[in-house]
């Protein structure tokens, strides 16, 4: 495989709104990196290079004032919101020139996640992160990753595995392991949506037989059912499970799940995974009428994603390795996973060679279906 390392122009979800109360200092890597964010007095969340002007110490160890000011640490410049200097302690009789100011990384906050852009700001408004309404539907129940789930992997390999349903047998046996599941058949899809290049694969199956896990969770023992999966964008993929009694899909008796995996560069190396379920809210499990369904799902998956990041850490070190004659193998079932990592190739390597005209870059995402 030649060298993957991350997407800069392309909005990733940072965290969700939440996680942003006004006056809260945050620092956080991205795309190698650094930023410093808070959400100001007007309700806006800002972003800057983590970086003082001045000697590069972190803003994000500093100190937010009451003034909403932001005061460096170690000389104490001091910045508003829009990330202008507006004092210098050791010279307060001289005026400040206006270059002096912090490198504004852009910002949106959309439908419960806040999506920062560590790509050149002057392409940001290309694009618009995906929506994810599910997160914000009140008829629903979401119950988000209560944390970030720092990974020692590049960020492809989780987008690889969470396209990948094959390996839920034998990674994942003992909880959602379920061998039947991967030899269902796989229609593929590719599209664009809002500027990006998707990837989707739907199983259909009718008379499927639930294993345990899933009954308890969507009450029936045989149902028709449609598995989804799409990379929406390297940002996000989104996993939609939709189950009921045969003939019996889009009515009341429908239940299932949308699972929204919230994926993020923080170096070559590194991957941060967020996780958001969503079920209705008035689902409940089929042994215990008081527990929400996206409840149940939510307390298994800490354990299944502990299993893949042992997989993705290991898959992450043999990496590393000079391939030496080495060569991955494709089966048939991994059609969506490859076209993902040809995907996010291409845009990598766009990015890498803007002196390439458009004639050029057509050759060369060409040439990338074909490999
Ligand atoms: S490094 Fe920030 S004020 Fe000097
Ligand atoms: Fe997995």
């Amino acid at each position: 495989m030649s060298k993957f390392e991350y997407v800069k122009d392309c909005w990733y979800p940072i965290g969700f709104s939440a996680e942003f109360p006004e006056g809260k200092l945050q620092g956080h890597k991205i795309a190698n990196q650094p930023i410093v964010m808070w959400r100001s007095d007007k309700g806006e969340v800002v972003a800057f290079d983590d970086r003082c002007c001045h000697k590069r110490f972190p803003l994000s160890e500093s100190k937010l004032l009451d003034s909403g000011r932001l005061e460096c640490a170690y000389h104490g410049l001091c910045y508003d919101t829009s990330g202008k200097c507006i004092a210098i302690p050791s010279q307060p009789d001289k005026a400040i020139p206006p270059q002096v100011r912090l490198s504004v990384i852009p910002v949106t906050e959309q439908d419960g996640v806040v999506w920062v852009w560590p790509g050149k700001p002057e392409n940001a408004h290309r694009l618009s992160p995906p929506r994810t309404p599910e997160i914000v539907d009140s008829t629903n129940l979401s119950i988000g990753s209560p944390e970030p789930l720092r990974v020692p992997a590049n960020y492809l390999l989780l987008i690889e595995n969470l396209l990948d349903i094959t390996h839920f047998y034998p990674l994942h046996d003992g909880n959602i392991g379920d061998k039947e599941n991967s030899r269902i058949p796989a229609e593929f899809e590719e599209g664009e949506s809002e500027g990006q290049t998707y990837v989707k694969t739907t199983r259909r199956v009718d008379h499927y037989r639930q294993p345990p896990y899933l009954k308890e969770w969507f009450l029936y023992d045989d149902v028709e059912r449609i598995h989804t999966h799409c990379m929406v964008s390297p940002g996000l993929t989104r996993v939609v499970m939709r189950v009921a009694p045969p003939g019996k899909l889009g009515t009341e008796e429908e239940r299932g799940y949308t699972l929204l995996h919230l994926h993020m560069p923080v170096d070559e190396r590194n991957l941060i995974w967020r996780w958001s379920v969503s079920c209705k809210d008035w689902h409940r499990t089929l042994s215990d009428p008081n527990m929400p369904t996206a409840k149940k799902v939510a307390e298994m998956f800490p354990e299944v994603v502990a299993q893949d990041q042992w997989a993705l850490e290991r898959q992450q070190k043999m990496m590393e390795y000079p391939d030496n004659g080495y060569s991955e193998l494709f089966l048939k079932t991994d059609k969506a996973l490859r076209r993902a990592r040809q995907i996010l190739m291409a845009l990598q390597r766009k990015e890498r060679e803007p002196q390439m005209t458009e004639v050029e870059r057509a050759k060369v995402l060409d040439l990338d279906a074909n490999t």
